[in-house]
């Protein structure tokens, strides 16, 4: 029977063991009744999440309602933001809370073995596990401005509550295939058309949902239960899981569980019953959960709110502690590849943002690459004509600096000049408001040097962007000597503001990112010079899972940046330098000469690998280069040889991530989570590696880790990043003090 009011609130307090701690938990479903329908609402806020006694108190809930003989129909839904966004991930460091009865498959099971009709009414972001408790009910209704998802294989599971039996159940195997493998966030309408929603909800959602149940009060629920429904199986399954296998397997880049989830999806129209299925997705899950892969995926989803959470290495400044201004326009001086992107980016985010240039023709130039970003959007269906017209009207073009005397914040993206950026940092220090802040978007040069043409040094930052600048998620912001910490915040907000994923580091040559890089990219040349061809370095690197090899990348970024840059340094005196010691260091001529014969990658049709057209992105190995490399090797002296696979990963990888234990050693990055959420957002790191610290610790071992790297110390003396980090040394020292001796 419903209690006094129709409204029980079900309150289970349970003793719960986390890691060695115990902590009392709270958690509810408010059962309450309108009508002839009881209406369960999830209240475990902010999200809803199915934490242990969030389903122990959904079971018991939807029992009582069963048992009230007043009661018709129910209505599931969830208080607040949304229904709810799925299994509580903090459990998962407890197996214990995971499984502990009921667990989400007995929640499921639960609902869909109730005698009366069970709709789920939901609103905001259902997500994972939330969406299995919704496929447990008899109907789901979604809220028209909703979205839903399983987004489990990002974290390196399947949907492992019913989600790969059940999806194939209500939807065509390639649209469950697509929605599983790719975990995205679908929109309602998209859902009602693929089958897994039966009616779209308008503003009224909850008044409309209780209406629905009460429509369906007495129909029988034994046809609803999507577990008692067919997959929907013919004679071209076979091939589309052949075709699903092959497509996924490319995306994948070596990560296990979008192809788990193509099994278990298989499973289901394999199975002769949907336990057998059942059992099935349970295999792939226990074997998943054990592999080294999921606690990496899992990393790098708890990282990315870590980082969110900055501070400076030597505690001084912290999110906490420091406010940021308020952004209210901006301004972005010169509209090339990046300026065009970071404009983008702002005004996206709804920041009104003027764009400058050296002259009108460069200017429409740009203005015509945003407009030709916002069609595309349109075209792909991503905003409406009338949201790109409003986005457009946001950009304010023009060739004064006058202009930009009120902006909160500017960013300067024109050539890679010291003396240039210097300049225009004085006219803004001119011009600009006492409060703005000025920020670089240089890849290398040193902030600080910039910082000193202005008399306000504390409103300096770099702010560096990835191009393309409006679509890359990463932001490298970098605190010169004198950023104060309100400039800082202000940097980080604004990432956050547009959408980025912001990582606040120390300024020095290349910063955190291209510092790291450097040594990568030197081997991966030297690499060329030893015996390597270009596509057998890229395929080793994209075998391990990085998006794209350092060829590949180079060529796709355009050669001439790196030739710039090492110009800029000093490294590079004059054309077709052929010594292959600089600054005491080897060096490669490679690249330099691919760039002073016109190949400056895809833009010029020819780069290491030749693209058929300026623009073309097929590419095929070049006998012009290989004879290239061939030159460089006989003037260097160096003997070919065959290269082994292992060789070219640890040289192009153990260099880096050397460089990375510096980084921290010298406090230019706070944490290992920093850099690897660096290389995961700019740099196209295999995301099931965990990035490129956590690979080393959790993967490679530290201490192997040092022994390799002494090794190519030995081996290598002229390349002095191969020299062992102290604080890499420190590390292994904990375990292996004899390391201390190093
Ligand atoms: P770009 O050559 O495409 O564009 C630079 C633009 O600045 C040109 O349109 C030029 O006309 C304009 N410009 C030059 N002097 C100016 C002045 N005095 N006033 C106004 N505009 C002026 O160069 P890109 O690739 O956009 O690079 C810009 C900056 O971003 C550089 O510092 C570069 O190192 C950095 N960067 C580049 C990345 C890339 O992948 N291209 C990635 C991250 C940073």
């Amino acid at each position: 029977m419903l209690r006094a009011k129709n409204l029980v609130q079900l309150v289970i307090k349970s003793n719960l063991c986390t890691t060695g701690s115990v902590r009392t938990a709270e958690a509810m479903a408010t059962l309450s009744k309108r009508g002839q329908v009881a209406v369960v609402t999830l209240k475990n806020p902010p999200l809803n999440v199915l934490s242990y006694p969030t389903r122990a108190s959904i079971v018991q809930s939807i029992k009582e309602a069963e048992q009230d003989a007043s009661v018709k129909s129910i209505v599931l839904c969830g208080s607040g933001r949304s229904f709810s966004a799925g299994a509580d991930i903090t459990e998962f460091a407890n197996p214990d809370l995971v499984f502990k009865e009921p667990n989400l498959i007995e929640v499921t099971k639960a609902v869909e073995a109730c005698s009366k009709p069970v709709v789920a009414v939901m609103h905001g972001t259902s997500l994972g596990g939330g969406v299995e408790l919704a496929l447990g009910c008899h109907y789901r209704l979604l809220h028209k401005a909703g979205k839903i998802g399983l987004p489990e294989v990002h974290i390196g599971l399947v949907p492992g509550a019913t989600g790969t039996q059940k999806v194939p159940r209500v939807m065509s195997i390639p649209n469950a295939i697509d929605m599983i493998t790719s975990g995205r966030h679908i929109s309602a309408k998209e859902a009602h058309k693929m089958g897994i929603v039966d009616k779209v909800l308008e503003d009224d959602y909850m008044n409309e949902g209780v209406a629905f149940a009460e429509s369906v009060a007495n129909d029988p629920v034994g046809p609803r239960r999507v577990s008692q429904m067919p997959v929907k199986v013919d004679e071209t399954t076979p091939m589309v899981f052949k075709v699903a296998y092959e497509k996924v397997a490319a995306k994948a880049r070596g990560m296990y569980s979008p192809l788990f989830c193509v099994k278990a999806i298989e499973a289901a129209t394999k199975a002769s019953s949907f336990e057998e299925g059942l059992q099935m997705e349970k295999n792939i899950q226990t074997f998943l959960a054990v592999s080294e892969q999921t606690p990496a995926l899992q990393y790098a989803f708890f990282g990315e709110r870590a980082i969110s959470k900055w501070s400076v290495p030597d505690g001084s400044t912290s999110y906490k502690t420091a406010k940021g201004q308020e952004v209210k326009s901006a301004a972005v001086i010169g509209a090339g590849t990046m300026g065009v992107g970071i404009t983008m980016s702002m005004v996206l985010a709804g920041i009104p943002t003027y764009l400058t240039e050296q002259n009108q023709e460069y200017l429409e130039k740009g203005l015509k690459m945003v407009q030709g970003y916002l069609a595309h959007g349109v075209k792909q269906g991503r905003m409406s004509e009338d949201k790109a017209k409003q986005i457009f009207s946001l950009v304010r073009p023009t060739l004064s600096y006058d202009d930009l005397k009120d902006v909160d914040v500017v960013v300067e993206a024109v050539f890679e000049n010291m003396a240039l950026k210097k300049e225009i940092f004085k006219k803004l220090d001119g011009v600009c408001k006492p409060s703005a802040v000025l920020a670089s978007n240089t890849s290398t040069l040193d902030i600080d040097e910039m910082a000193s043409a202005t008399t306000r040094p504390d409103k300096v930052m770099g702010m560096h962007f990835f191009s393309p600048a409006h679509i890359m998620k990463l932001l490298e912001n970098i605190r010169g000597k004198d950023t104060s910490p309100e400039t800082m915040a202000t940097a980080m907000d604004l990432g956050k503001r547009m959408k980025k994923v912001s990582v606040l580091v120390g300024n020095c040559p290349g910063f955190v990112g291209n510092r790291m890089l450097a040594p990568y990219s030197k081997e991966a040349i030297f690499l060329l010079e030893e015996g390597a061809l270009p596509h057998e370095v890229d395929q080793t690197l994209e075998d391990f899972g990085l998006a794209m090899g350092l060829c590949r990348m180079g060529d796709l970024a355009g050669l001439d940046i790196g030739y710039k840059s090492r110009k800029e340094f000093g490294f590079i005196q004059r054309e077709g330098q052929d010594d292959f010691l600089r600054k005491g260091e080897r060096y490669s001529p490679l690249s330099d000469w691919l760039v002073e014969s016109g190949r400056l990658g895809q833009k010029t049709g020819k780069g290491f690998y030749n693209y058929g057209k300026p623009g073309g992105r097929k590419p095929e190995a070049d006998p012009e280069v290989t004879q290239m490399i061939m030159d460089v090797s006989q003037k260097a002296g160096i003997t070919r040889r065959h290269i082994p696979a292992q060789e070219i990963l640890e040289r192009c990888l153990y260099g880096l991530i050397n460089e990375g234990f510096k980084c921290l050693e010298e406090q230019i990055a706070s944490s290992d989570e920093d850099i690897d959420m660096i290389w995961l957002y700019g740099y196209g790191w295999p995301r099931h590696t965990g990035g490129p610290m956590y690979y080393a610790k959790n993967i490679v071992g530290l201490p192997k880790l040092l022994e390799r790297i002494l090794y190519y110390h030995f081996q290598h003396p002229n390349s002095p990043y191969w020299k062992p980090s102290q604080l890499l040394i420190d590390r292994v020292s904990e375990d292996h003090p004899h390391a201390s001796k190093l």
